[in-house]
C-alpha cells in the first residue's frame, strides 16, 4: 500500500507540476504564496476589474446591496447528517479531519496570537478572544479552540451534528463551555452576534452561495477581528487527490462528498473575501505525507489551502 501511495503521489507531483506552475504564475498579480514561516506576508489588493467565471449570480453588478440568502445546501447537508455518528471515530470518514488537525491548528495558533499580541507558548493563549466556529460539525476544532482558552461558539446547520457535539463536549468541564446551536451565520448576522474571530473550515466548498456567506462570516467579525477559511483549491491536482485518490482509490471520504466544480481557487476566495471588506493576510497550503500519514504547512496551495484574513475597519 505504501509504495502504491508513493508512486500515486509521485505522478501527481510530477504531472501538476507544470499546471500548477502556469496558474500560480497566471495568478501572481492577485496573490502570493510563501514559503511557512513566522514571517508574515502581505497579500496585495485584488482589484474589482473581472467578474470571476462562477457563481456570478452571487455578485450585484450594480453595487446594489441584496439580502443576505441562505448558505444551506440540502444536497450537502443530507451527507452529512447521514454520517453525523462517525465524527469521533478516528478511523471514520472525518479521519482526514482528525489527522489535519493538529496542523490546522499550529497556523491557527501563530496567525491569531500575531494578530491578537498573545504568546504563543502559553498554554491558553487564546483567552479572552471570543471564536465562532462555523460548519463545526461534531466539534473536532472547537474543542481544541476551548482548551486554548477561546471562548467558543459552535455552528453547525445539522442538528444531528450539534448533539453529537454537545454530547463529546460534555465528557470534560473546559469543553462543557462551549455554546453549541443548529444554526446558520446568516441568523446570527440577523441577530448581530459579533466575535473577534470567524472560523470555517472546509465548509465554503458545501455551502450554496460562497460570496454571500463570506458576507455573513464578514458581519459576524469585529472590526480588526480576523476571519479563517480553509478549503480545496479548484486545480487539476485537487482533482487527482481530493477527490480520485481519497473518494476513488483509497476510499478515505465517501465517494461524492466533494463537487470539484464546487472548490474556489486562491484568487476566488481573496477576491470574494476582498468584497465582503476582509483582507487575506496569509496563506498556507496542507500537504500530505503518505509516508509518515501527516500532513503539514506548506506554501503549496495547489490542493487544500487555508487563508489568515481581517476584516476591515468599518
Ligand atoms: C467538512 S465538514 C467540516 C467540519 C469542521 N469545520 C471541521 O473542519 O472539522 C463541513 C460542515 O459544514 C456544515 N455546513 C455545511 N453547510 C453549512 C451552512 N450553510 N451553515 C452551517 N454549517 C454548514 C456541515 O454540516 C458539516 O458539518
Amino acid at each position: 500500500m505504501a509504495s502504491k501511495l508513493l508512486k500515486l503521489t509521485k505522478f501527481i507531483n510530477t504531472s501538476s507540476k507544470k499546471i500548477s506552475k502556469v496558474s500560480i504564475f497566471s495568478a501572481s498579480h492577485i496573490i502570493q504564496t510563501r514559503p511557512f514561516s513566522d514571517t508574515p506576508q502581505k497579500v496585495p489588493n485584488t482589484t474589482t476589474s473581472s467578474v470571476p467565471p462562477f457563481h456570478e449570480k452571487n455578485y450585484s453588478l450594480d453595487g446594489a446591496k441584496k439580502p443576505i440568502s441562505s448558505s444551506l445546501n440540502p444536497v450537502e447537508l443530507a451527507k452529512f447528517s447521514a454520517i453525523a455518528e462517525t465524527w469521533w471515530d478516528p478511523q471514520g470518514p472525518f479521519k482526514p479531519l482528525h489527522i489535519m488537525n493538529p496542523t490546522r491548528l499550529s497556523f491557527i495558533r501563530s496567525t491569531l496570537c500575531r494578530h491578537f499580541r498573545k504568546n504563543p507558548h502559553s498554554a491558553r493563549p487564546f483567552e479572552g478572544l471570543k471564536i465562532i466556529d462555523v460548519g463545526c460539525g461534531g466539534g473536532i476544532l472547537s474543542e481544541p479552540l476551548a482548551r486554548m482558552g477561546a471562548t467558543v461558539t459552535g455552528i453547525d446547520a445539522v442538528d444531528k451534528n450539534i448533539k453529537i457535539a454537545r454530547l463529546h463536549a460534555e465528557s470534560d468541564p473546559v469543553t462543557s463551555s462551549i455554546e453549541y446551536c443548529c444554526t446558520t451565520a446568516e441568523k446570527l448576522v440577523e441577530e448581530q452576534r459579533k466575535f473577534d474571530v470567524v472560523i470555517a473550515l472546509e465548509v465554503i466548498e458545501h455551502v450554496a452561495e460562497p460570496a454571500e456567506f463570506c458576507k455573513s462570516l464578514a458581519s459576524l467579525t469585529v472590526p480588526h477581528g480576523a476571519t479563517l477559511i480553509s478549503t480545496i483549491n479548484r486545480s487539476m491536482r485537487s482533482y487527482a487527490t481530493a477527490i480520485v485518490a481519497a473518494e476513488y482509490l483509497l476510499q478515505w471520504l465517501p465517494k461524492g462528498t466533494h463537487q470539484w466544480s464546487s472548490f474556489l481557487t486562491p484568487e476566488e476566495l481573496v477576491l470574494i473575501l476582498n468584497r465582503a471588506s476582509i483582507s487575506v493576510q496569509e496563506m498556507a497550503g496542507f500537504v500530505y505525507n503518505p509516508l509518515t500519514g501527516r500532513w503539514a504547512l506548506s506554501d503549496d496551495i495547489s490542493v487544500n489551502f487555508i487563508a489568515f484574513s481581517t476584516k476591515n475597519s468599518e
